[in-house]
């Protein structure tokens, strides 16, 4: 995100002398995305950032996908997959980033879903950037860049590499995360920004709405352990590993530049309506390398007099769509048993719109109260062990009323 930002001591000049009360001089890090042809921050530490002492396999959760064959609109209900939601000493004791259970992926994106109330390990992504959106709960995530206070409802930004801990402030409700782990980065569209990067009038959100840490931690401490995910010739092309640092990774002192994480609420979107439909590229937030994040937000819609408010049925010919419905009652899919927590998958190479009773129950609505994270991509996703264990199997026939000549198949709808 290329906005300038200065947080704690830093040197009047890059790369000159910058020395420590005791005389030393600190570590400044370069940390640059394209090599060093993009945006990047200066860190400057009291510890060398390179001093390894250790270096471990981590075997990281399952990640192991199945393609969706034979092809089929999937429901799958994510609250399901921790059962153990109303057992605090069960939620306490997973925290957001191991506890994560992968629902869908490919070779672009990984969705996962987690409900935790315990601390990160300390952890970087190196294979790409992580957008987390809060579900519920709030917390802080501590990374090398300070502290980065979050609550329900923000978007968390974490650029690739950036070392982080998550830190969920729980009492009696446990924090519920929906990571979306990026294999590159992950950025406002290119079309809301000026040509040198400042948000555009039309952009449904701008800079105000845009929050980075504001202090250096400066912790200190030895030996300490870092999970590291990366890339690496295995199938999924994802493994970890446990490094093991001789100084603590969050001593910085200072840092300034454009590169950093930081958090974004969905409240501060300001959703763009119009006479008729709008179509989904006016409520993308976020984009990544073949793939989208749009979120659908409770907004006044369509009031042309003979308007229909829910989507028209569309063939998503170059994409996969998925929906994670976070809040209030989405008018398209009643009667399909999508509720809070659900996601639907409509894949390409299949046509989907609402639910057919939806559509009149929609004519003459002025304003929905619905609340949806939508990620597409541009190639197709695959279940994962998550995905497989929280399907809703009368999902692809609620809009037929019939299907495979099994009972069971609409229990649930
Ligand atoms: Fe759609």
């Amino acid at each position: 995100m290329a906005h300038y930002r200065q947080v704690g001591s830093v040197p009047a000049k890059r790369h000159t002398q910058f020395r420590r009360d005791d005389g030393g001089l600190h570590y400044e890090e370069l940390m640059g995305e394209e090599g060093f042809s993009s945006d990047s921050s200066l860190l400057y530490h009291r510890g060398v950032p390179s001093a390894i002492v250790d270096s471990q396999v981590w075997e990281l959760p399952d990640l192991t996908t199945t393609a969706n064959h034979p092809l089929k609109p999937r429901h799958l209900k994510l609250h399901s997959l921790f059962e153990d939601a109303t057992n605090p000493a069960a939620w306490k004791a997973l925290d957001p980033v191991v506890g994560r259970r992968l629902v869908l992926g490919n070779a672009d994106v990984r969705i996962s879903y987690v409900v935790a109330g315990g601390p990160s390990p300390y952890y970087r992504n190196a294979v790409g950037d992580e957008c987390v959106y809060i579900h519920a709960g709030d917390g802080v995530v501590e990374t090398v860049f300070g502290a980065l206070p979050f609550r329900t409802g923000d978007y968390v930004l974490i650029p690739r590499a950036t070392t982080h801990r998550w830190v969920p402030d729980v009492t009696d409700q446990p924090l519920r995360a929906y990571a979306i782990e990026a294999n590159s980065h992950i950025a406002a569209p290119k079309r809301y920004l000026s040509r040198f990067g400042q948000f555009l009038e039309h952009a449904p959100y701008c800079e105000r709405d845009l929050h980075g840490p504001d202090t250096p931690l400066l912790v200190e401490g030895s030996d300490i352990e870092v999970l590291v995910k990366h890339r690496g010739s295995v199938p999924g092309g994802v493994v970890g590993t446990v490094m093991s640092y001789a100084t603590h990774p969050f001593d910085v002192v200072g840092w300034d530049g454009c590169l950093y994480p930081y958090t974004f609420n969905v409240e501060d979107f300001e959703p763009i309506t119009g006479r008729i439909h709008q179509p989904p590229p006016v409520h993308q937030v976020f984009e990544g390398q073949n793939f989208v994040v749009c979120n659908f937000c409770p907004r006044k819609v369509d009031y042309h007099p003979l308007s229909v408010p829910v989507p028209y049925y569309h063939s998503n010919v170059d994409s996969d769509e998925v929906m994670f419905y976070v809040g209030g009652d989405y008018e398209a899919r009643k009667g399909s048993g999508i509720n809070i927590g659900s996601i639907s998958l409509h894949p390409g190479g299949y046509a989907h719109g609402p639910q057919p009773s939806a559509i009149e129950a929609s004519l003459g609505a002025e304003y929905f109260d619905e609340l949806a994270v939508m990620v597409d991509t541009f190639r197709p996703l695959d279940l994962g062990e998550g995905g497989l264990a929280a399907e809703d199997p009368a999902y692809a026939w609620t809009w037929a009323g019939r299907g495979p000549d099994d009972p069971a198949v609409f229990s649930n709808s």
